[in-house]
């Protein structure tokens, strides 16, 4: 498929871009400063917090971040399905407050089995999703424009 190109210029912090390559749902998000600062403290509740698979992302997204998984700090590019069985997860971006899930800090949720991902895409321990979600090539040509593919 074609190469996707995208603005940006409109996303809000907290908000999600859906766009379509190889017709493949692509999320562009834009993380709050508070995501970002509890990426990095959810290491241990994770099964591949480093992104040592690393087909699930190209080699210039992981060395930029490993843990964040994206070239700029605040903007998340990921395929948008489940590495379980295919669905399509939930964002739950916010950082939900007692009694929701103390342990919650923000990520997607797969209503299909239940399968947790952190903001970055990061598969939890324990769930049906064996590896991270996918981060899809991509560049930007400017700070408001991202190609896809
Ligand atoms: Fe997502 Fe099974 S398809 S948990």
């Amino acid at each position: 498929g074609a190469p996707v190109t995208v603005d940006i210029s409109a996303l809000q912090e907290g908000q999600r871009l859906v766009v379509e390559w190889r017709g493949q749902p692509i999320w562009i998000v834009k993380r709050s400063k508070a995501i970002l600062e509890a990426l990095p403290t959810l290491d241990s509740q994770l099964r591949d917090p480093e992104s040592e698979n690393t087909d699930q992302q190209p080699e210039y997204v992981r060395e930029a971040n490993p843990e964040l998984r994206s070239i700029r700090p605040e903007i998340s590019v990921l395929v948008g399905l489940c590495t379980h069985l295919g669905c399509s997860p939930e964002m739950v971006a916010e950082i939900r407050p007692e009694p929701f899930d103390p342990n919650w800090k923000g990520g997607y949720f797969c209503p299909c089995h239940k399968s947790k991902f952190d903001m970055a895409g990061r598969v939890y321990k324990g769930v049906p999703a064996p590896i991270n979600l996918a981060v899809p090539p991509h560049y930007y040509t400017d700070d408001n424009t991202i190609v896809v593919g």
